[in-house]
Order: structure tokens, then C-alpha cells, then sequence
């Protein structure tokens, strides 16, 4: 089943002194999510921001948020996120011990739970939670910073899971974050990618209808 591609524009790399009109102009501009970045200074060493900014995106578009949560014990803070308007909470592997626990606290809130692996981390660690999810989010740098360069053996984990998906939960959205660009945009769709996270390479050209365009087209030769 090959679903449409989604394009999910990451707001760590926007101007956050007017973060709600760069939310709204990659809205009109194409996006059809809002991927926004939570960091807690422990799990990745970077410091973002919480529940108040997603709670301010979500009064200003109407697209899902994605939310990634890069942060220790997420368990504490689900139900802020949850309450802030999140559509996708994302948790990492890594990071949540009782991962079952945890995706089923997201779920009991209302939310469409999704799970993160590192580069370094191997799929099979997912397999046993992947009919629980919604999306699984396939990390192509290591976490924590904007502006990355994609890491090429990451191809084969994401082909990997595409086949992993097909197999036992054809309704989950494999998703990818780090390191995207246009001229990646092609190969990542032929490995099974429904939805690129893209920060850098959209909030650092002025023209973010025609990035999301160009990508959408070097995607269609995938
Ligand atoms: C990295 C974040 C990404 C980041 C991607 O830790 O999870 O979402 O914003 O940025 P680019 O697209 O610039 O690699
Ligand atoms: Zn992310």
C-alpha cells in the first residue's frame, strides 16, 4: 500500500521571534504537519521548549502537530502535551523503559502514539510494540540539532521497516528526521518513507512553497 507523501516541516530550524506566521506560511505553503522538537537537556544535549509552545502552534493552523519528544520519563509530561493539542505524541525507544506502559498512557489521552529509534538503534527492539502504534519514526541523524547531515546506512533500516510495516501493521506511517533535502527526497521514497520531517532545508530557503514542491517531485521519482 503506498499512501501519499507528507511533508512534516520542522519548526526547530523557523524564526522563533514570529514562530506562529512561520507555522501559518508552511501551512499555505503545502505542509501537512507541524513537526515540533521537545528537548530536555538529558536525553539529547539540547534544551527546546514544552507543552506552552505546542499549545500556541495549536492556535495557530489546523494541522495535525507532530510532536517528538526527545526527553526522559515522557510518562510525567504526556498528559500536558496530550491537553496542549498534540495529534501524534512520539516517544524514543531509548529513552521509556516500559515502553507498552507508556504508548498505551498516550492512547488513554486521546493521541496518536508514535515511537523513535536512533541511528544506532536496531528495529527489532520495536517489533513486539509496532501493532500498538500509529507511526513509527525513523531517525536519519542522531538527535538534538537541526541542520545534520543525513547518515546514509539509515537507507537500509528504513527499507527495513517499510517490510516490517507491510508484514504486521500496515497501518502505521513511517515516518523520517534528520538531514533531508531535496536531492535525498527521491531515495528516501523508494525506501518507504510517508513522511519526511524536514527542517533546515524548508525554514532555510525563502521559497518554502517551492522547497515542499521540489521535494514533492524528486519524491514522485521514487
Ligand atoms: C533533530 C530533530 C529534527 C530536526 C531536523 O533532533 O528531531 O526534527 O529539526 O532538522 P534538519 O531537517 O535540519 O536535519
Ligand atoms: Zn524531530
Amino acid at each position: 500500500m503506498t499512501r501519499p507523501l507528507q511533508i512534516a516541516p520542522s519548526i526547530l530550524s523557523a524564526d522563533f521571534t514570529r514562530l506562529g506566521e512561520e507555522i501559518q506560511e508552511v501551512e499555505k505553503a503545502g505542509a501537512d504537519l507541524i513537526h515540533i522538537d521537545v528537548m530536555d537537556g538529558q536525553f539529547v544535549p539540547n534544551l527546546t521548549v514544552g507543552p506552552l509552545v505546542v499549545e500556541a502552534a495549536r492556535r495557530v493552523t489546523s494541522l495535525p502537530l507532530d510532536v517528538h519528544l526527545m526527553i526522559h520519563d515522557a510518562d510525567a509530561l504526556i498528559p500536558d502535551f496530550a491537553e496542549a493539542g498534540s495529534d501524534y505524541l512520539t516517544v524514543h525507544v531509548e529513552a521509556c523503559p516500559h515502553l507498552h506502559r507508556t504508548i498505551q498512557l498516550i492512547k488513554e489521552k486521546g493521541v496518536k502514539p508514535g515511537v523513535s529509534l536512533n541511528p544506532a538503534t536496531s528495529l527489532a527492539l520495536i517489533e513486539p510494540i509496532l501493532p500498538e502504534i500509529d507511526l513509527l519514526l525513523v531517525m536519519s541523524v542522531n538527535p538534538g540539532f537541526g541542520g545534520q547531515a543525513f547518515i546514509p546506512s539509515v537507507l537500509e533500516k528504513l527499507k527495513a521497516a517499510r517490510r516490517l510495516i507491510d508484514k504486521i501493521a500496515p497501518h502505521v506511517a513511517l515516518e523520517v528526521d534528520g538531514g533531508i533535502k531535496i536531492d535525498n527526497a527521491r531515495a528516501l521514497r523508494a525506501a518507504g518513507a510517508d513522511i519526511f520531517v524536514a527542517g533546515s532545508a524548508i525554514f532555510g530557503k525563502k521559497d518554502y512553497a517551492k522547497t515542499m514542491a521540489a521535494m514533492r517531485t524528486e519524491a514522485s521519482k521514487g
